[in-house]
């Protein structure tokens, strides 16, 4: 395989970056293999809920899938708590950075925000304030994300519910995951 000419970035040429740049857009994403496979490392996650993480998981997606939600907001349920184990601190943060390229302003938004969404569920049980999601009222996704805390996440916690194998999430996954990114290698970054 051909290799750049350069070994500190800084004494890259133009050609050496296009090199790159074809290299990345020719290479097999590996993006939706990895996160199915930390999914099921998820079953082993057991912290006192009466369902492992991927059940968890498994339950959001079902329940977004059943009430008629687009494509991606299933993916975006099923993948919104995968950084829960390598982001214990800002799972949210980091889910929703891995879907941006891929998903609309309002699946990021949801993603990004159902952290702190989900603690009107319980802050209060902590002494704290179960309504800081109301200091986004009036944002034009925030009854998304309040809907989506609502109906897919709080109660995802059923052992008792009938729930997809993950089987049937896999296709989607890859096609969400599979989508051409919206934005460019000159960039690789987007904007929160
Ligand atoms: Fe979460
Ligand atoms: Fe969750």
């Amino acid at each position: 395989m051909k290799k750049v000419s350069f070994v500190h970035m800084a004494d890259g040429t133009a050609e050496d970056y296009q090199l790159i740049a074809e290299a990345m857009e020719s290479a097999h994403n590996p993006l939706a293999d990895d996160l199915l496979e930390l999914l099921q490392k998820n079953e082993g996650h057991d912290i006192g809920y009466q369902v492992s993480r991927l059940e968890h998981s498994l339950q959001s997606a079902t329940h977004a899938f059943r009430d008629d939600q687009d494509e991606e907001m299933v993916v975006a349920a099923l993948l919104h708590d995968i950084a829960d184990t390598i982001a214990p601190y800002n799972h949210a943060d980091v889910a929703a950075g891995i879907l941006r390229p891929y998903v609309s302003d309002r699946t990021h938004w949801v993603v990004k925000y159902h952290g702190l969404f989900q603690t009107y569920y319980y802050a209060h049980h902590f002494g704290n304030d179960r309504n800081q999601r109301d200091k986004y009222q009036g944002h034009p996704h925030f009854q998304a994300c309040v809907d989506f805390c609502e109906k897919y996440d709080q109660n995802a916690f059923d052992p008792a519910f009938d729930t997809m194998p993950l089987s049937a999430f896999e296709p989607m996954v890859r096609r969400i995951l599979g989508r051409k990114p919206g934005f460019d290698m000159s960039s690789r970054d987007v904007a929160a």
